[in-house]
């Protein structure tokens, strides 16, 4: 393994960039909502060419709202998934409990922060929007997996915040400066857990035969396969929501439209750009070039 990633070097650049709560949200930090909230590739709303700009701001914002509550799920997932692979060596090395302990206590706090977030988001939009959940149920589903293939979805999760964050969010200047701040914040905490995750990896995968580990890739696949089935799930909700916010009523057509386009707009968004990233797929190599090309097959579906 080239990366260079250790438990001392991810410790010591969390203790240099920790932050508050907050620092980022309350007071005259609020949501700006003649603003949109995601960045296009993830919203997919420009294709809809049958909504006028006011509604394409509503489902734009509406899709932030559910970024919110799903990054909420994963994280209340990983948060006891890490603990746990924590608990297990806590005095082998001081330098792998610290880094473990602050990562946990790092996706706590996000936890809490993507909880605020939704309050503003609740209090400033007007119409409640239904997510799917709730967290316990997904967090317990995803945890009924072995170790090697939840800590691939974890993987997965903190690589695709970090694109999500630089291809996509960083040099949008249309979007609401607050709700760019949380992601800005929240992406430079996972920079490090996505380091980490590496680390779990390779220790979990240590001393299996291949076939173990490509059954561990398939129990990737699968959580994927659930959270898909959530994503089918919350195209509804976020088509019922918009129907409601706008009070645009759409025909069968537009419908099935507004189905598609936005279910592949949430594939690209959650499974897509973490089953591509080059970092997730040279963790994959490295446990075998068989692990690499069963994703490559795969993900196009995604994307
Ligand atoms: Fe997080
Ligand atoms: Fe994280």
């Amino acid at each position: 393994m080239n990366h260079g990633y250790t438990y001392q070097s991810a410790l010591a650049a969390s203790d240099v960039i920790h932050w508050r709560i907050e620092d980022i949200i309350g007071g005259d930090k609020r949501l700006d909502f003649s603003k949109p909230f995601m960045p296009e590739s993830f919203a997919r709303v420009e294709s809809l060419s049958f909504l006028n700009d006011n509604e394409k701001r509503a489902l734009n914002q509406i899709r932030g709202n559910a970024y919110l509550c799903i990054f909420g799920l994963v994280e209340e997932f990983i948060l006891p998934f890490v603990l746990d692979h924590a608990r297990q060596q806590l005095q082998s090395d001081d330098y792998r409990t610290r880094a473990l302990l602050q990562f946990a206590g790092e996706e706590a706090k996000h936890i809490q922060l993507f909880k605020r977030f939704r309050k503003d988001f609740e209090e400033g939009f007007g119409t409640s929007c239904a997510v799917i959940g709730p967290p316990e149920a997904v967090a317990s589903a995803i945890l009924a997996h072995g170790p090697l293939g939840v800590a691939l979805t974890t993987l997965h999760i903190e690589w695709m915040v970090q694109r999500h964050y630089v291809d996509s969010i960083r040099d949008d200047q249309d979007l609401d400066p607050q709700f760019k701040s949380l992601l800005k914040y929240h992406w430079i905490e996972e920079v490090q857990h996505a380091k980490l995750d590496t680390l779990m990896v390779e220790a979990l995968a240590g001393g299996r035969s291949e076939e173990q580990i490509m059954q561990a890739v398939e129990e990737y696949i699968e959580i994927g396969g659930f959270i898909d089935g959530g994503l089918k799930q919350q195209v509804e909700f976020d088509l019922e929501a918009f129907t409601r916010a706008t009070d645009r009523e759409l025909n069968e057509a537009e419908e099935q439209q507004f189905r598609e386009v936005q279910l592949q707009a949430n594939r690209w968004t959650y499974l897509g750009t973490g089953m591509t990233h080059e970092k997730v797929l040279e963790t994959l190599e490295n446990l075998t070039p068989k692990a690499r090309q069963r994703i490559e097959s795969i993900a196009p579906a995604f994307c």
